[in-house]
Protein backbone atom coordinates (compact mmCIF):
# COMPACT_ATOMS: atom_id res chain seq x y z
CA UNK A 1 0.00 0.00 0.00
CA UNK A 2 1.23 3.56 -0.82
CA UNK A 3 2.14 6.05 1.83
CA UNK A 4 -1.34 8.45 1.90
CA UNK A 5 -3.41 10.71 4.20
CA UNK A 6 -6.73 10.79 4.28
CA UNK A 7 -8.98 13.47 5.37
CA UNK A 8 -12.60 14.28 4.25
CA UNK A 9 -14.63 16.74 6.18
CA UNK A 10 -17.80 17.55 4.55
CA UNK A 11 -20.77 16.94 6.24
CA UNK A 12 -23.09 15.47 3.71
CA UNK A 13 -26.81 15.65 4.60
CA UNK A 14 -28.69 13.28 2.55
CA UNK A 15 -32.51 12.47 1.68
CA UNK A 16 -35.43 13.43 0.16
CA UNK A 17 -36.18 17.34 1.88
CA UNK A 18 -33.19 17.85 2.84
CA UNK A 19 -32.53 21.85 1.47
CA UNK A 20 -34.99 22.57 4.49
CA UNK A 21 -31.60 21.60 6.68
CA UNK A 22 -29.76 24.64 5.60
CA UNK A 23 -30.74 26.85 8.57
CA UNK A 24 -29.25 24.32 11.06
CA UNK A 25 -26.10 23.86 8.57
CA UNK A 26 -25.16 27.83 8.75
CA UNK A 27 -25.25 30.57 11.37
CA UNK A 28 -27.68 32.84 11.90
CA UNK A 29 -26.71 36.21 10.12
CA UNK A 30 -24.39 34.95 7.69
CA UNK A 31 -23.99 36.63 4.12
CA UNK A 32 -24.54 34.05 2.02
CA UNK A 33 -23.44 33.99 -2.09
CA UNK A 34 -25.73 31.85 -3.96
CA UNK A 35 -23.65 30.79 -6.84
CA UNK A 36 -25.96 28.75 -9.79
CA UNK A 37 -25.56 27.90 -13.03
CA UNK A 38 -28.03 28.24 -16.46
CA UNK A 39 -30.77 28.50 -14.68
CA UNK A 40 -32.06 24.98 -13.87
CA UNK A 41 -32.74 25.51 -10.63
CA UNK A 42 -35.17 28.06 -10.68
CA UNK A 43 -37.19 26.09 -13.42
CA UNK A 44 -37.16 22.58 -10.97
CA UNK A 45 -38.26 24.19 -7.94
CA UNK A 46 -34.87 23.83 -5.54
CA UNK A 47 -33.98 27.46 -5.89
CA UNK A 48 -37.15 28.33 -4.10
CA UNK A 49 -36.41 26.02 -2.18
CA UNK A 50 -33.25 27.18 -1.17
CA UNK A 51 -34.47 30.75 -0.37
CA UNK A 52 -37.46 29.51 1.40
CA UNK A 53 -34.74 27.47 4.01
CA UNK A 54 -32.89 30.68 4.17
CA UNK A 55 -35.10 33.34 5.02
CA UNK A 56 -33.94 36.21 7.51
CA UNK A 57 -30.41 35.69 6.02
CA UNK A 58 -28.72 37.54 4.03
CA UNK A 59 -28.34 36.46 0.60
CA UNK A 60 -26.77 37.66 -3.04
CA UNK A 61 -26.71 35.39 -6.03
CA UNK A 62 -24.72 35.08 -8.73
CA UNK A 63 -25.72 32.78 -11.88
CA UNK A 64 -24.74 32.09 -15.14
CA UNK A 65 -21.64 30.07 -14.50
CA UNK A 66 -21.27 27.70 -17.60
CA UNK A 67 -21.18 24.07 -18.08
CA UNK A 68 -17.54 23.30 -17.92
CA UNK A 69 -17.23 26.86 -16.21
CA UNK A 70 -15.02 29.85 -17.07
CA UNK A 71 -12.18 31.14 -15.13
CA UNK A 72 -13.42 34.01 -16.75
CA UNK A 73 -16.99 34.31 -15.15
CA UNK A 74 -15.67 33.34 -12.01
CA UNK A 75 -13.36 35.94 -11.19
CA UNK A 76 -16.52 38.07 -12.01
CA UNK A 77 -18.44 36.24 -9.37
CA UNK A 78 -15.44 37.02 -7.13
CA UNK A 79 -15.40 40.38 -7.10
CA UNK A 80 -19.51 40.32 -6.48
CA UNK A 81 -18.47 37.78 -3.34
CA UNK A 82 -15.88 40.63 -2.31
CA UNK A 83 -18.66 43.44 -2.96
CA UNK A 84 -21.50 41.30 -1.15
CA UNK A 85 -18.64 41.14 2.27
CA UNK A 86 -19.92 37.32 1.50
CA UNK A 87 -19.31 35.19 4.64
CA UNK A 88 -20.14 31.37 2.81
CA UNK A 89 -20.28 30.32 -1.04
CA UNK A 90 -23.27 28.56 -1.38
CA UNK A 91 -23.12 26.32 -4.34
CA UNK A 92 -26.61 25.20 -6.18
CA UNK A 93 -26.02 22.90 -8.72
CA UNK A 94 -23.53 19.99 -10.41
CA UNK A 95 -20.02 19.63 -11.12
CA UNK A 96 -19.44 22.91 -12.62
CA UNK A 97 -21.23 25.25 -10.24
CA UNK A 98 -19.73 23.43 -7.32
CA UNK A 99 -16.49 23.38 -8.96
CA UNK A 100 -16.73 27.00 -10.05
CA UNK A 101 -17.80 27.88 -5.84
CA UNK A 102 -14.42 26.13 -4.77
CA UNK A 103 -12.36 28.13 -7.40
CA UNK A 104 -14.32 30.99 -6.47
CA UNK A 105 -13.64 30.72 -2.67
CA UNK A 106 -9.74 30.93 -3.14
CA UNK A 107 -10.02 33.90 -5.45
CA UNK A 108 -12.15 36.09 -3.47
CA UNK A 109 -9.33 36.21 -0.50
CA UNK A 110 -6.69 35.94 -2.85
CA UNK A 111 -4.24 39.20 -3.00
CA UNK A 112 -3.94 38.44 -7.09
CA UNK A 113 -6.64 39.50 -9.16
CA UNK A 114 -5.18 36.81 -11.96
CA UNK A 115 -4.70 33.89 -9.33
CA UNK A 116 -4.84 31.07 -12.32
CA UNK A 117 -0.91 30.81 -12.63
CA UNK A 118 -0.59 30.83 -8.91
CA UNK A 119 -3.66 28.18 -8.29
CA UNK A 120 -2.18 25.80 -10.76
CA UNK A 121 1.19 26.15 -9.01
CA UNK A 122 -0.75 25.37 -5.97
CA UNK A 123 -0.17 28.87 -3.81
CA UNK A 124 -3.81 29.10 -2.53
CA UNK A 125 -4.33 31.99 0.04
CA UNK A 126 -3.99 30.68 3.70
CA UNK A 127 -7.58 31.76 4.15
CA UNK A 128 -10.50 31.03 2.22
CA UNK A 129 -14.10 31.10 2.01
CA UNK A 130 -15.91 28.50 3.55
CA UNK A 131 -18.82 26.52 0.64
CA UNK A 132 -21.58 24.50 1.15
CA UNK A 133 -23.08 22.86 -1.55
CA UNK A 134 -27.16 21.94 -2.91
CA UNK A 135 -26.11 18.61 -5.57
CA UNK A 136 -28.54 18.52 -8.24
CA UNK A 137 -26.89 16.22 -10.42
CA UNK A 138 -24.66 13.02 -9.23
CA UNK A 139 -21.55 12.68 -11.11
CA UNK A 140 -18.59 14.41 -10.59
CA UNK A 141 -17.93 13.62 -6.77
CA UNK A 142 -17.07 17.66 -6.59
CA UNK A 143 -19.77 18.12 -3.68
CA UNK A 144 -16.81 16.30 -1.11
CA UNK A 145 -13.55 16.61 -2.82
CA UNK A 146 -10.97 18.87 -3.28
CA UNK A 147 -10.55 19.56 -6.86
CA UNK A 148 -11.91 22.10 -9.27
CA UNK A 149 -11.91 21.66 -13.27
CA UNK A 150 -11.91 24.84 -14.56
CA UNK A 151 -11.65 26.26 -18.25
CA UNK A 152 -10.03 29.60 -19.50
CA UNK A 153 -11.46 30.71 -22.74
CA UNK A 154 -8.08 33.28 -22.87
CA UNK A 155 -5.73 30.52 -22.59
CA UNK A 156 -7.73 27.61 -24.21
CA UNK A 157 -7.20 25.14 -21.14
CA UNK A 158 -9.29 23.29 -19.38
CA UNK A 159 -7.02 21.47 -16.26
CA UNK A 160 -7.90 20.28 -12.68
CA UNK A 161 -6.87 22.68 -9.23
CA UNK A 162 -6.97 20.64 -6.25
CA UNK A 163 -7.00 22.73 -3.18
CA UNK A 164 -7.71 20.76 0.58
CA UNK A 165 -9.10 23.56 1.99
CA UNK A 166 -11.78 23.91 -0.70
CA UNK A 167 -13.81 20.42 0.34
CA UNK A 168 -17.32 21.79 1.23
CA UNK A 169 -17.82 22.23 4.53
CA UNK A 170 -21.38 20.17 3.78
CA UNK A 171 -22.93 19.07 1.07
CA UNK A 172 -26.69 18.58 1.11
CA UNK A 173 -27.43 15.40 -1.12
CA UNK A 174 -31.08 15.42 -2.27
CA UNK A 175 -31.96 12.83 -4.91
CA UNK A 176 -35.28 14.32 -5.66
CA UNK A 177 -33.44 17.04 -7.08
CA UNK A 178 -32.40 14.60 -10.13
CA UNK A 179 -36.14 14.38 -11.25
CA UNK A 180 -35.70 17.18 -13.93
CA UNK A 181 -32.49 15.27 -15.18
CA UNK A 182 -32.61 14.61 -18.69
CA UNK A 183 -31.73 10.46 -20.27
CA UNK A 184 -28.37 12.85 -21.05
CA UNK A 185 -27.71 14.42 -18.10
CA UNK A 186 -28.57 10.81 -15.60
CA UNK A 187 -26.27 8.95 -18.44
CA UNK A 188 -23.52 11.26 -18.09
CA UNK A 189 -23.29 11.49 -14.27
CA UNK A 190 -23.07 7.34 -14.08
CA UNK A 191 -20.53 7.22 -17.04
CA UNK A 192 -18.53 9.76 -14.98
CA UNK A 193 -19.00 8.35 -12.01
CA UNK A 194 -17.91 4.77 -13.23
CA UNK A 195 -14.95 6.34 -14.82
CA UNK A 196 -13.26 8.08 -11.49
CA UNK A 197 -13.71 4.58 -9.84
CA UNK A 198 -11.80 2.21 -12.74
CA UNK A 199 -8.92 5.34 -13.30
CA UNK A 200 -8.51 4.40 -9.26
CA UNK A 201 -8.75 0.46 -9.63
CA UNK A 202 -7.64 -0.47 -13.14
CA UNK A 203 -3.76 0.11 -12.12
CA UNK A 204 -1.11 -2.40 -11.33
CA UNK A 205 -2.27 -4.57 -7.94
CA UNK A 206 -1.10 -3.63 -4.99
CA UNK A 207 -1.45 -5.01 -1.12
CA UNK A 208 -5.19 -2.86 -1.22
CA UNK A 209 -8.08 -5.40 -0.89
CA UNK A 210 -9.75 -3.15 1.21
CA UNK A 211 -9.89 -0.59 -1.76
CA UNK A 212 -10.28 -2.68 -4.04
CA UNK A 213 -13.40 -4.56 -2.92
CA UNK A 214 -14.60 -1.17 -1.87
CA UNK A 215 -14.10 0.01 -5.87
CA UNK A 216 -15.69 -3.27 -7.01
CA UNK A 217 -18.59 -2.72 -4.80
CA UNK A 218 -19.65 0.85 -6.52
CA UNK A 219 -18.83 -0.47 -10.08
CA UNK A 220 -21.40 -3.14 -9.34
CA UNK A 221 -23.86 -0.70 -8.11
CA UNK A 222 -23.24 1.18 -11.02
CA UNK A 223 -23.61 -1.62 -13.23
CA UNK A 224 -27.15 -2.69 -11.36
CA UNK A 225 -28.81 0.76 -11.07
CA UNK A 226 -27.48 2.69 -14.28
CA UNK A 227 -29.62 1.15 -16.38
CA UNK A 228 -32.81 1.74 -14.03
CA UNK A 229 -31.77 5.15 -13.64
CA UNK A 230 -32.51 5.84 -17.58
CA UNK A 231 -35.18 3.56 -17.12
CA UNK A 232 -37.77 5.17 -14.87
CA UNK A 233 -35.17 8.05 -13.22
CA UNK A 234 -37.00 6.32 -10.03
CA UNK A 235 -36.45 7.44 -6.43
CA UNK A 236 -34.79 4.08 -5.55
CA UNK A 237 -31.99 4.44 -8.48
CA UNK A 238 -31.37 8.03 -7.64
CA UNK A 239 -30.27 7.82 -4.10
CA UNK A 240 -28.36 4.32 -5.39
CA UNK A 241 -26.77 6.45 -7.87
CA UNK A 242 -26.36 9.85 -6.01
CA UNK A 243 -24.12 7.74 -3.27
CA UNK A 244 -21.78 5.66 -5.55
CA UNK A 245 -21.10 9.01 -7.60
CA UNK A 246 -20.50 10.41 -4.57
CA UNK A 247 -18.17 7.77 -3.12
CA UNK A 248 -16.51 6.96 -6.53
CA UNK A 249 -14.49 10.53 -6.01
CA UNK A 250 -14.38 11.23 -2.23
CA UNK A 251 -10.77 10.08 -1.61
CA UNK A 252 -11.94 7.21 0.08
CA UNK A 253 -10.85 4.32 -2.40
CA UNK A 254 -7.73 6.01 -4.10
CA UNK A 255 -6.12 6.20 -0.36
CA UNK A 256 -2.63 4.24 -0.94
CA UNK A 257 -3.51 2.95 -4.56
CA UNK A 258 -1.58 4.19 -7.94
CA UNK A 259 -4.05 5.65 -10.24
CA UNK A 260 -4.82 6.57 -13.85
CA UNK A 261 -5.95 9.37 -14.79
CA UNK A 262 -5.07 10.15 -18.63
CA UNK A 263 -8.49 9.38 -19.31
CA UNK A 264 -9.65 12.08 -17.98
CA UNK A 265 -6.87 14.60 -18.93
CA UNK A 266 -7.02 13.41 -22.93
CA UNK A 267 -11.13 14.01 -22.12
CA UNK A 268 -10.48 17.64 -20.36
CA UNK A 269 -8.57 18.12 -23.83
CA UNK A 270 -10.75 17.31 -25.99
CA UNK A 271 -13.52 18.94 -24.07
CA UNK A 272 -11.76 22.32 -24.28
CA UNK A 273 -11.05 21.92 -28.49
CA UNK A 274 -14.90 20.67 -29.18
CA UNK A 275 -16.69 21.51 -25.94
CA UNK A 276 -18.08 17.60 -25.77
CA UNK A 277 -19.55 16.63 -22.87
CA UNK A 278 -17.50 15.56 -19.76
CA UNK A 279 -18.61 11.87 -19.56
CA UNK A 280 -18.63 11.64 -23.55
CA UNK A 281 -15.25 11.93 -23.71
CA UNK A 282 -14.62 9.71 -21.47
CA UNK A 283 -16.69 6.85 -23.05
CA UNK A 284 -15.02 7.40 -26.02
CA UNK A 285 -11.29 7.09 -25.19
CA UNK A 286 -11.42 4.58 -22.04
CA UNK A 287 -11.99 1.29 -23.94
CA UNK A 288 -9.36 2.41 -26.50
CA UNK A 289 -7.10 3.07 -23.58
CA UNK A 290 -7.96 0.36 -22.20
CA UNK A 291 -7.25 -1.96 -25.25
CA UNK A 292 -3.84 -0.24 -25.43
CA UNK A 293 -2.95 -0.81 -22.14
CA UNK A 294 -4.20 -4.28 -21.70
CA UNK A 295 -1.04 -6.09 -21.00
CA UNK A 296 0.17 -3.93 -18.10
CA UNK A 297 -3.06 -3.44 -16.75
CA UNK A 298 -3.73 -7.65 -17.00
CA UNK A 299 -3.79 -8.49 -14.06
CA UNK A 300 -6.36 -5.63 -12.71
CA UNK A 301 -8.31 -6.16 -15.96
CA UNK A 302 -8.56 -9.64 -15.19
CA UNK A 303 -9.97 -9.38 -11.83
CA UNK A 304 -12.04 -6.97 -12.65
CA UNK A 305 -14.10 -8.96 -15.36
CA UNK A 306 -14.54 -11.83 -13.25
CA UNK A 307 -15.02 -9.83 -9.72
CA UNK A 308 -17.53 -7.39 -11.63
CA UNK A 309 -19.02 -8.80 -14.84
CA UNK A 310 -18.75 -12.46 -13.68
CA UNK A 311 -16.66 -13.16 -16.40
CA UNK A 312 -15.25 -16.62 -16.26
CA UNK A 313 -12.57 -17.39 -18.88
CA UNK A 314 -9.99 -19.05 -17.02
CA UNK A 315 -6.98 -17.06 -18.72
CA UNK A 316 -6.61 -13.50 -17.99
CA UNK A 317 -5.45 -11.94 -21.53
CA UNK A 318 -9.70 -13.24 -22.91
CA UNK A 319 -10.98 -12.20 -19.02
CA UNK A 320 -9.50 -8.97 -19.65
CA UNK A 321 -10.55 -8.92 -23.32
CA UNK A 322 -13.74 -9.33 -22.19
CA UNK A 323 -13.93 -6.87 -19.06
CA UNK A 324 -13.30 -4.21 -21.91
CA UNK A 325 -15.76 -5.15 -24.55
CA UNK A 326 -18.43 -5.52 -21.51
CA UNK A 327 -17.53 -2.09 -20.56
CA UNK A 328 -17.99 -0.41 -24.22
CA UNK A 329 -21.17 -1.62 -24.24
CA UNK A 330 -21.90 -0.55 -20.98
CA UNK A 331 -21.14 2.97 -21.46
CA UNK A 332 -23.22 2.09 -25.55
CA UNK A 333 -26.08 1.29 -23.18
CA UNK A 334 -26.05 4.13 -21.16
CA UNK A 335 -26.23 6.05 -23.97
CA UNK A 336 -22.53 7.55 -24.59
CA UNK A 337 -20.71 7.71 -27.53
CA UNK A 338 -17.83 4.96 -27.73
CA UNK A 339 -16.57 5.47 -31.81
CA UNK A 340 -15.54 9.13 -33.04
CA UNK A 341 -18.94 8.32 -35.71
CA UNK A 342 -21.10 8.56 -32.50
CA UNK A 343 -20.07 12.39 -31.98
CA UNK A 344 -20.54 13.41 -35.08
CA UNK A 345 -20.23 15.94 -36.54
CA UNK A 346 -17.20 16.77 -34.15
CA UNK A 347 -13.96 15.04 -36.06
CA UNK A 348 -11.58 15.09 -33.68
CA UNK A 349 -8.01 15.99 -34.48
CA UNK A 350 -5.24 14.03 -33.06
CA UNK A 351 -2.41 16.90 -33.63
CA UNK A 352 -5.08 19.62 -31.89
CA UNK A 353 -5.07 16.86 -29.19
CA UNK A 354 -2.01 16.22 -28.56
CA UNK A 355 -0.92 19.97 -28.28
CA UNK A 356 -3.80 20.45 -25.98
CA UNK A 357 -2.49 18.07 -23.64
CA UNK A 358 1.42 19.65 -24.10
CA UNK A 359 0.13 22.94 -23.21
CA UNK A 360 -1.61 21.81 -20.18
CA UNK A 361 1.83 19.62 -19.12
CA UNK A 362 0.08 16.25 -19.54
CA UNK A 363 2.84 14.61 -21.29
CA UNK A 364 3.32 11.44 -19.18
CA UNK A 365 -0.11 10.23 -18.27
CA UNK A 366 -0.90 7.08 -16.72
CA UNK A 367 0.51 4.42 -13.13
CA UNK A 368 3.91 4.10 -15.20
CA UNK A 369 3.78 7.87 -16.52
CA UNK A 370 3.92 6.21 -19.99
CA UNK A 371 1.28 7.49 -21.87
CA UNK A 372 3.19 10.12 -24.13
CA UNK A 373 2.07 12.21 -26.73
CA UNK A 374 3.05 9.35 -29.03
CA UNK A 375 0.71 6.63 -27.43
CA UNK A 376 -1.96 9.33 -27.13
CA UNK A 377 -2.04 9.13 -30.74
CA UNK A 378 -2.45 5.51 -30.83
CA UNK A 379 -5.25 5.37 -28.11
CA UNK A 380 -7.27 7.90 -30.59
CA UNK A 381 -6.56 6.38 -33.51
CA UNK A 382 -8.18 3.21 -32.38
CA UNK A 383 -11.06 5.33 -31.48
CA UNK A 384 -12.06 5.21 -35.50
O1 LIG B 1 -26.38 25.02 -15.56
P1 LIG B 1 -27.68 24.49 -15.11
O2 LIG B 1 -28.84 25.30 -15.56
O3 LIG B 1 -27.73 24.19 -13.64
O4 LIG B 1 -27.92 23.08 -15.89
C1 LIG B 1 -27.04 21.98 -15.77
C2 LIG B 1 -26.16 21.80 -17.00
O5 LIG B 1 -26.81 22.25 -18.15
C3 LIG B 1 -27.87 20.72 -15.81
N1 LIG B 1 -28.42 20.33 -14.51
C4 LIG B 1 -27.77 20.15 -13.34
N2 LIG B 1 -28.62 19.70 -12.40
C5 LIG B 1 -29.84 19.63 -12.99
C6 LIG B 1 -29.72 20.03 -14.32
N3 LIG B 1 -30.76 20.07 -15.18
C7 LIG B 1 -31.97 19.69 -14.69
N4 LIG B 1 -32.15 19.25 -13.43
C8 LIG B 1 -31.13 19.21 -12.55
N5 LIG B 1 -31.31 18.73 -11.30
O6 LIG B 1 -26.98 19.71 -16.25
C9 LIG B 1 -26.02 20.30 -17.13
C10 LIG B 1 -24.63 19.78 -16.78
O7 LIG B 1 -24.25 20.27 -15.50
P2 LIG B 1 -22.73 20.18 -15.03
O8 LIG B 1 -22.66 20.73 -13.66
O9 LIG B 1 -21.83 20.76 -16.06
O10 LIG B 1 -22.49 18.59 -15.02
P3 LIG B 1 -21.53 17.69 -14.17
O11 LIG B 1 -22.03 17.53 -12.80
O12 LIG B 1 -21.36 16.49 -14.98
O13 LIG B 1 -20.16 18.51 -14.07
C11 LIG B 1 -19.24 18.51 -15.13
C12 LIG B 1 -18.03 19.36 -14.76
O14 LIG B 1 -17.35 18.80 -13.64
C13 LIG B 1 -15.97 18.58 -13.98
C14 LIG B 1 -16.04 18.33 -15.46
O15 LIG B 1 -14.79 18.44 -16.09
C15 LIG B 1 -17.03 19.38 -15.91
O16 LIG B 1 -16.41 20.62 -16.01
N6 LIG B 1 -15.41 17.51 -13.16
C16 LIG B 1 -15.14 17.78 -11.87
C17 LIG B 1 -14.53 16.87 -11.04
C18 LIG B 1 -14.22 17.15 -9.64
N7 LIG B 1 -14.48 18.35 -9.16
O17 LIG B 1 -13.70 16.31 -8.93
C19 LIG B 1 -14.12 15.55 -11.51
C20 LIG B 1 -14.76 15.18 -12.79
O18 LIG B 1 -13.96 14.18 -13.38
C21 LIG B 1 -14.95 16.27 -13.76
O19 LIG B 1 -13.77 16.54 -14.47
ZN1 LIG C 1 -14.96 12.89 -14.44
Amino acid sequence: MLKFEFKNPTRIVFGEGQIAALRSLILPGRRVFILYGGGSIKRNGVYDQVVHALAGYTLTEFGGIEVNPHYETILRAAEAARTSDADLILAVGGGSVIDAAKFLASAVTATDRDPWDNFAAGNYPREILPIGCILTLPATGSESNAVSVISSTVRNLKIPFANEAARPTFAIMDPSTMASLDKRQLGNGVVDAFTHVVEQYLTVPGNTPVQYGFSEVLLRTLIEWGPKLLDDNSPEARENVMWAANQALNGLIGAGVSQDWSTHMIGHAITALYGLDHARTLSLVMPSLLRFKASTKQMMLARYGRNVWGVTAADDKTAAEEAIDLTEDFFHRMGLPVKTADIAPIEISTDDVVAQLQRAGHVQLGEMADITPTQVREILAHTA
